[in-house]
């Protein structure tokens, strides 16, 4: 098992990952369930498909189970929770343990930050999206219909426990929107690294040698992004860097309609353009790119639009993006692979890039 740590001081904790993850969970909670009250929060599809784990864990502490889907990222499920929570009498010196993607860590991150103003929780990570980015950092939240995301918190887990096994049930698709996560780390700030996964002879797949290797790189890459800019307000080259082809790829998400497009496979198509605006501006060759696009494409990730977008409204949702700041455009941009930077949008340039990238 490979250990990395997120250094925030009196809040830093420790990322476990490996195939074995899952038991050394198991061995530690039975330990810590003798002296204080734990409570799981699970995805209802991970139950389904795990139902020893599911056994072992409900022998230490109870399980609830929430419906699989972006749906329960919801303030109503918010709310269900907390009610149960007390009815299970969890207080303030209990833990609550997040087992499933980055849907059931955000929604149940987000219900220890608030109850009873904030409980420890644990995240164990079954996608390979959480495991690259969700699990990690302390991000928490839930969707209201204004907007994904809008209403949330930094709570930090006090350990995350990323067991391998769980990706071999993941269908592809969604381990491959993973992957779009797991390169972008890579093109940040660790141009070896981009190395390492583009020379792999076959793409990283569930059991693959090479795969805790690379979640712990990417999730190196992560803790020291976050433990210096904890809850993003640097202004440049902090944790913004993570958005990396985050506010096209939105603009791809909203255009398309929400569950159309995964997130990472719109992560995807965003990273290429901002490699397509980058290069505008004379900061990344053809060949680079080449590379880049050949990686995504290697790991069954769309380089072209994958359904019908509006430049337009692309343009238009890209100003109402989070990261936008007092009505500017941000964005990330390469100046080439592993040298991430930000700066402000030109609005004319990115609708210009987004026009090459429709007219693909
Ligand atoms: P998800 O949690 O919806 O999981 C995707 C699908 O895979 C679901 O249907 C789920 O039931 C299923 N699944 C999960 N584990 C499985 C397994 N081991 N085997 C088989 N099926 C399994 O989605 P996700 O992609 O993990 O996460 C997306 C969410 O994460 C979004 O809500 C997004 O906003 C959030 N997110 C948060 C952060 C953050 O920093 N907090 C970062 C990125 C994304
Ligand atoms: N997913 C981006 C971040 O954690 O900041």
């Amino acid at each position: 098992m490979i250990t990395e740590n997120v250094n925030l001081a009196g809040r830093s904790y420790p990322i476990f990952i490996g195939d074995n993850a899952f038991g050394f969970m198991a061995c530690q909670m039975r330990d810590t369930a003798k002296s204080r009250r734990l409570v799981c929060v699970a995805d209802s599809a991970v139950c389904a498909a795990y139902p020893d784990r599911v056994r072992e864990l409900s022998q230490l502490m109870p399980i609830i189970e929430i419906p699989a889907g972006e749906k329960s990222k919801s303030v109503e499920m918010f709310g269900q929770l907390c009610s149960k929570l007390a009815a299970l009498g969890i207080d303030r010196k209990s833990a609550l343990l997040a087992m499933g993607g980055g849907v059931i860590g955000d929604l149940a991150g987000f219900v220890a930050a608030a109850y009873m103003r904030g409980i420890d929780f644990y995240q164990i990570p079954t996608t390979l999206l959480a495991m690259v980015d969700s699990s990690v950092g302390g991000k928490t939240a839930v969707n209201i219909p204004e907007g994904k995301n809008l209403v949330g918190a930094f709570h930090q887990p006090k350990g995350v426990f990323m067991d391998t096994e769980f990706l071999g049930t993941l269908p592809k698709r969604e381990f491959a929107a993973g992957m779009a996560e797991l390169i972008k780390c890579s093109l940040i700030n660790d141009a070896e690294f981009f190395g390492e996964l583009e020379s792999l002879e076959t793409p990283l797949c569930a059991g693959h040698p090479f795969l805790s290797k690379a979640l712990a790189k990417a999730c190196a890459m992560k803790a020291r992004v976050v433990s210096a800019d904890e809850c993003e307000t640097a202004s440049s080259g902090g944790r913004a860097l993570l958005n990396l082809g985050h506010t096209f790829g939105h603009a791809v998400e909203k255009c398309a309609g929400y569950g159309n497009v995964l997130h990472g496979e719109a992560v995807s198509q965003g990273i290429v353009m901002c490699m397509m605006y980058s290069r505008r501006l004379g900061l990344i060759s053809d060949a680079e790119i080449g590379r880049v696009e050949s990686l995504l494409e290697k790991n069954s990730l769309p380089i072209r639009p994958s359904c019908p977008l509006d430049a337009a409204a692309m343009l238009d949702s890209m100003f109402h993006d989070k990261k936008t700041r007092s009505g500017k455009l941000r964005l990330v941009l390469l100046r080439g692979i592993g040298k991430a930077f930000e700066q402000d949008g030109d609005p004319d340039l990115a609708r210009k890039t987004i026009d090459e990238f429709i007219g693909r």
